[in-house]
């Protein structure tokens, strides 16, 4: 149950549970446009099998919608970042003041040392609050801080340049704790989803974008691809919930492929200023869809 879990108060301030990292793909500044889609009534569960920093998520909780929070995704890194914020958070808060007080010291030194940590042998076993810390520690402090991996799944962001770079946000990390508190936390491909979701859920899917060209595709979350394969499979599992009664909302770039997917449901669109590209003409305003089945 996620009663209490929505916010804390921090001396006199109520904190909002909110994503505590950045996300390529992050749907915070979409939010407001997917409001009038969000289920009005509650449902059983909630399932967001690409949950990347849980915008939507963090926004729906708290609101009684739900009982229990289903949130999954591939990359084990980030999943290792919620176990800890739900389980452990006071270790992870001290972990991170580690970090504060070396990346003032150390800078890049610190950082790019930090950041080899996972291709040192024994990373896997390495103690989950340590990687956690890890993880945000790069996030907070990484080039436009946005995490992203080479094909062994190595970080390999450089070094962002920032005056006061935000490491150890307490009241923030406080309220995501609060907010997972019952929620179940997997590392899983997005079909998983399936094994669980039934009749009176409500499945939310934000998988990595049909690319608007040949160029542009950041699909560098994790050292797997999401290819139009992928993206086929995730239309089957789409209507493989529908027919099951699950409530489906799915969000993607406003593409031919993705029309042709999602043909037999509700497609809607809504406007988002996407700044991933790095050449500057393509950032600004595009036009990407929200499916539904309801
Ligand atoms: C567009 S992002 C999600 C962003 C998220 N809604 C947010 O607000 O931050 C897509 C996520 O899907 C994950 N992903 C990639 N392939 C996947 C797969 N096969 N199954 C599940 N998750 C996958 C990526 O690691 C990435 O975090």
């Amino acid at each position: 149950m996620h009663t209490a879990g929505e916010s804390m108060v921090d001396g006199g301030r109520t904190i909002l549970a909110a994503p505590f990292l950045k996300w390529a793909g992050g749907k915070g500044q979409l939010l407001a446009q997917y409001e009038p889609f969000f289920p009005r009534e509650p449902v059983c569960g909630y399932f967001e099998p690409f949950v990347g920093s849980g915008a939507v998520f963090f926004h729906l909780q708290g609101r009684g919608l739900f009982e229990r929070a289903y949130l999954s995704e591939v990359n084990a890194e980030l999943i290792t970042c919620y176990l800890a914020v739900r389980d452990a958070v006071d270790d992870l808060i001290a972990a991170l003041q580690g970090h504060e007080c070396d990346h003032a010291e150390h800078g890049a030194a610190h950082y790019y040392a930090v950041r080899a940590w996972d291709r040192a042998p024994g990373w896997a076993s390495t103690p989950l609050v340590r990687r956690a810390a890890r993880m945000i520690y790069l996030n907070k402090t990484c080039y436009n801080g946005l995490w992203r991996v080479n094909s062994r799944g190595h970080c390999n962001v450089p070094m962002g340049r920032y005056r006061r770079p935000d490491i150890l946000n307490e009241g923030r990390l406080r309220a995501a704790a609060r907010a997972l508190q019952g929620a179940e936390i997997t590392v899983a491909g997005f079909e998983r989803v399936l094994e669980r979701a039934g009749r009176g859920d409500f499945v939310y899917c934000d998988p990595p974008y049909v690319p608007l060209s040949a160029t542009a595709n950041f699909t560098s979350y994790s050292a797997a691809s999401f290819g139009e394969d992928e993206q086929r499979r995730l239309a089957e599992v789409f209507a493989a919930l529908d027919r099951q009664g699950c409530r489906v909302m799915l969000s993607n770039s406003d593409t031919p492929l993705v029309r042709a997917l999602y043909r037999a449901f509700r497609i809607e669109t809504v406007s988002a200023r996407r700044n991933i590209n790095s050449a500057r003409h393509k950032r600004g305003a595009v036009s990407e869809v929200v499916v539904l089945n309801y």
